[in-house]
């Protein structure tokens, strides 16, 4: 017959457990078998690039809230307001590549410790800098994605990996491309009044 339990025994059951230690479920840089007619090697080959062009996506959009908090001078509203859309795309981005990353068998990166060390995008300084200087910076964070975005799709297609092929084209080379046209345009040398023969 079934112990009957007492209150405080019912109320310790009922408390949420905290401090748990036990051992990961799959540790990085493993890889669980997923049935989606894809193989081993190419699932991991995929995971590794995918990672690398995650990080360097969490960080360009961090650097876009950065400038976002941070921009100064005649065009802040506008930037302020550019820097953060082009954040909140960036962040759909980085759900898109870590979701991808599970879904072929892999562990995506999380956590900014391990962000910090796998970008290839220069650290920025803590402190505020120029419309001209976060502007360059912006350029040259989107043109590493850009770069090595064009390699892993390149990759990917010959690896008859399709699905990565397709997310790093259609969303992360599309965006990337586009939010370097609105932003570089901000880097243009074109005055607002004057010129001749004006
Ligand atoms: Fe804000």
């Amino acid at each position: 017959m079934a112990k009957t339990l007492d209150a405080d025994e019912i109320l310790i059951q009922a408390a949420p457990l905290q401090h748990q230690q036990v051992h990961e479920i799959q540790p990085f840089g493993h890889l669980i078998k997923m049935p989606i007619a894809l193989s081993e090697s190419v699932c991991n080959e995929s995971v590794t690039n995918l990672n690398q062009l995650l990080a360097d996506t969490m960080t360009l959009r961090d650097l876009y809230k950065k400038h976002h908090w941070q921009v100064a001078g005649p065009t802040f509203h506008q930037l302020h307001l550019l820097f953060d859309k082009h954040y909140g795309e960036q962040n759909e981005l980085v759900d898109a590549i870590a979701e991808r990353i599970q879904s072929l068998g892999g562990v995506s990166l999380a956590m900014a410790p391990d962000i910090a060390e796998a970008t290839l995008i220069p650290r920025p300084p803590k402190g505020r800098e120029a419309v001209p200087v976060q502007i360059s910076r912006l350029l040259h964070a989107h043109e590493i994605v850009l770069k090595e975005a064009r390699t892993m799709a390149g990759q990917a297609q010959k690896r008859g990996d399709d699905g990565t092929n397709d997310l790093i084209v259609s969303d992360v080379i599309r965006t990337n491309e586009f939010q370097v046209w609105f932003v570089g345009q901000h880097a243009v040398n074109a005055p607002l009044v004057g010129g001749k023969g004006m």
